[in-house]
């Protein structure tokens, strides 16, 4: 079975539940060569036991993320001080008005492509305002993220598998010159950024090696964009999908931040993440082996049945929902409280900006290219242009 189909990919749940029913652990023979993971429980062990599921798969290595305790624990500490809550209450503003100077200049317009023109450049901005990326170089930085991303065809067997890592190395040289640039700018005179910040950062009484800061640099550049945009795509399209829920949302804006929760659950950004076992595991009857490649399927966990009522119900006020979006445990996403924000603040600005809105195209939406992320590459959408009134979404 071909997973990774343009069709699975835009609506993989039915697939998944029939996994969950039949064969919640799959072996995906070479040149895959992984174990895939489909229910909330075997998913949610794997992110609370990270001593027997390792974070050190087959990934850049220099990025935290890909790294386990104690590494991961000093590191982790030193990155989480760039996203204190009131680091993130402070961007507020910034991001509201890189949100307005994308959105204004659409909305006479009467459509638009919101993949294209709004929710793949606002987190591309947000995130190089942060690291302290000046304006003229945001391009660049576009381009830098796409290529990294490229990196998740390296399994898949297709033509793109070939070029991935050779042109991820290319981008790495290319990315290394430049912070080494800024690094050097830093230092004559330090920002208030990320970028001074990781500068001036010590771990142990160590300073972070070049290699480290750009670790950390490219894992941004990919962990703040490519989600993001798809959180906010992804929530247009639930909302088409499901105009009831999007009337109910108008008429009671306070739900913004519960419907914000269903989307990452219905259509999860991520929706695999990968481990390693440093042993032989067994799960529901199967033995998984040592050191093998195990993706864990957080969007398929996002839909059991065992943990959601009616999963395959689209419900702004679902309560509880447990989903895994974020990831769970020692890994958890770190931007979270950064993309719920940037996500509120886009979609309060989509709906109350957009009046009645439609998709404009009948051709089933292309997903992007990375075969871990869910959402849709272009997004071409026509909608009635209202007076904007941001108290409320009506
Ligand atoms: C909707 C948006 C986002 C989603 C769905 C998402 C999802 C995730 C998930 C599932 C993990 C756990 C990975 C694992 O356990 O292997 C994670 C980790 C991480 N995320 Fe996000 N993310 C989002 C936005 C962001 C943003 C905006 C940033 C930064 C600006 C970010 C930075 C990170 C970092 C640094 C980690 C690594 C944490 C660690 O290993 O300790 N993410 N993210």
């Amino acid at each position: 079975m071909d997973l990774f189909t343009d069709e699975l990919r835009r609506q993989p749940f039915g697939m998944y539940e029939q996994m969950r029913m039949h064969c919640p652990v799959l072996r995906v023979p070479p040149p895959f060569d992984a174990w895939l993971i489909f229910d909330y429980e075997g998913v949610k062990r794997a992110l609370t036991e990270p001593d027997l599921f390792s974070n050190a798969v087959p990934a850049p290595a220099n990025w935290f993320i890909f790294s386990d305790p104690p590494r991961h624990t000093k590191l982790r500490a030193l990155i989480s001080r760039a996203f204190t809550p009131r680091v993130i209450a402070n961007l507020e503003h910034r991001i509201r008005s890189l949100s307005r100077q994308l959105l204004d200049p659409l909305l006479e317009r009467g459509e638009m492509d919101l993949a294209r023109e709004y929710a793949v450049p606002l987190p591309m901005k947000v995130i190089a305002m942060m690291i302290g990326i000046p304006d003229e170089d945001w391009a660049r930085f576009r381009a830098w993220s796409d290529s990294i991303l490229k990196l998740s065809y390296a399994r898949s067997g297709g033509p793109e598998a070939k070029s991935a890592l050779p042109e991820f190395l290319a981008v790495t040289g290319e990315m290394s010159t430049y912070l080494a640039q800024m690094i050097t700018q830093r230092r004559a005179e330090p920002k208030d950024d990320l970028l001074t910040r990781l500068i001036e950062a010590e771990v142990d009484g160590e300073r972070l090696s070049h290699e480290e800061i750009l670790g950390f640099f490219q894992l941004l550049v990919v962990g703040g964009q490519e989600t993001t945009a798809n959180l906010i795509n992804n929530a247009i399209l639930c909302f088409l999908e499901n105009p009831a829920e999007l009337a109910r949302l108008r008429a009671r804006p306070e739900l913004l931040p519960s419907a914000i929760e269903e989307v990452l659950r219905y259509r999860s950004p991520l929706q695999w993440l990968m481990r390693t076992p440093t042993r032989d595991v067994e799960l529901h009857g199967q033995v998984i082996p040592a050191r093998k490649l195990v993706l864990l399927m957080i969007g398929s966990a996002n839909h059991d049945a065992k943990l959601f009522a009616v999963p395959e119900r689209f419900d702004i006020t679902r309560d509880p929902n447990p989903h895994l979006a974020f990831g769970y445990g020692i890994h958890f996403c770190l931007g979270a409280a950064l993309s719920r924000m940037e996500a509120r603040i886009a979609l309060t600005d989509l709906l109350s900006g957009l009046g009645k809105l439609g998709l404009a195209s009948s051709e089933p939406w292309e997903p992007r290219k990375a075969l871990h992320v869910h959402g849709p590459t272009r997004l071409p959408i026509h909608f009635e242009t209202r007076k904007r009134d941001t108290s409320v979404l009506v």
